[in-house]
Formats: structure tokens, sequence, C-alpha cells
């Protein structure tokens, strides 16, 4: 039997989007980073379903990342910013305490492709894992980041939804 992807065509993968920005969340700076998101939603069969900009507060990054998850049953929960090395960037060390599975291999491709185009990639601690039925990415703050992140992810986001819902076709005709 062939894989069947449950999302593939559709827009049917539920995605939220937290923005993580001090400045962002006092209305101090545009988040530009959404729109960059949005524009690729389309090539994941993603749609728009929150989305909210909160201060970089572990508490409250926990606190949202588990409603999106828990309450609101999301497919894709994106963050953005917060991953670097600034005393203030907080958001992988948040993402790990709620996370149940840690996905490794997502956090490696996005900083071994984006090491490409910039050496500064190294300097994000951005981690990918999964709550339930939910997928979680953590990306960094810039609208570059976010892009070049993205997009390395695009090729297998409906592959891991499928798995993280049971999907139990045999991945061997991949
Ligand atoms: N990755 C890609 N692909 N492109 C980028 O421009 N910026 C880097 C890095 N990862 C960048 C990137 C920079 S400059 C920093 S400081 C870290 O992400 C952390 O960013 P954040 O604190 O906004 O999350």
């Amino acid at each position: 039997m062939t894989s069947v992807s449950l999302h593939q065509g559709e827009a049917s993968i539920k995605v939220g989007v937290i923005t993580v920005s001090d400045k962002g969340s006092r209305g101090e700076r545009v988040d530009l980073c959404i729109e960059e998101i949005r524009k690729l939603l389309p090539q994941i069969g993603g749609r728009l379903a929150e989305y909210t900009i909160i201060p970089d507060e572990e508490p409250v990054i926990i606190d949202i990342l588990r409603s999106y998850a828990d309450q609101k049953h999301l497919d894709l929960i994106i963050t953005s910013g917060g991953t670097g090395l600034s005393p203030r960037d907080v958001t992988p060390d948040a993402t790990k305490k709620v996370i149940e599975k840690e996905i490794p291999g997502m956090a490696e491709a996005m900083r071994l492709e984006s090491l490409k185009k910039t050496p500064f990639a190294m300097l994000s601690r951005g981690i990918a894992g999964t709550r339930g039925v939910s997928l979680i990415i953590n990306l960094p703050g810039s609208p570059r980041g976010v892009r070049e992140n993205l997009t390395t992810l695009i090729p297998v986001i409906s592959h891991a939804l499928d798995k993280l819902h049971g999907d139990p076709a045999e991945c061997g005709s991949l």
C-alpha cells in the first residue's frame, strides 16, 4: 500500500503562530515575521488558525504553547523569536518544558541549511518537538531567519503530521 498524505493539496493543517518579542508585545515593533509565515503556508497546506504576540517570558510562552496544543489542538505551532543568546531569549527553554518528544533532526536541518547562508545560524538554539497531536517548531525572530528556516522544513511537515496523527502506512515507498 502506498502512503497517502492526509494533508496534501488542501489547506487543512491548522497553524498557530506565536511571535515572541518584548518590543512587539508592547506595540513598539511591527511584526514582519508573520507575513513571511503567511506567504509560506500554502506550500504546506496550512491555514492560520491562531496568532499572538507575547513577551519573552518563559511562563507566558509555556502557557500559550500548552493552550495551542491541548485546547486548540493545532497541528503546527510555530514560534518566532527568542532563540538566541541575549538574556531575554528563552523560547527554546520554554519549548523544552512543553514538548513530549524532541525532533533533533528538524533543528539540525534548519541550522545546516542556514549555515550555507550565514554563520550566525549557529547562534539560534531553536528546537522542534511534539506535544499531543501538535508539532512545535522554533524559528528565529528575523523575517529572513523565518523564511530560510521554514523553507527547509516544508518538504517534511505534511509527512511529520501524518505520522504524528497515527498514519500507519509504511514509509518505504516514499
Ligand atoms: N538563520 C537563518 N537562516 N537566517 C538568519 O538570518 N539569523 C541568526 C540565527 N539564525 C538567521 C538565522 C541570528 S543573527 C541570530 S542572533 C539567531 O538566529 C537567533 O535569533 P533570534 O534571537 O531572533 O531567535
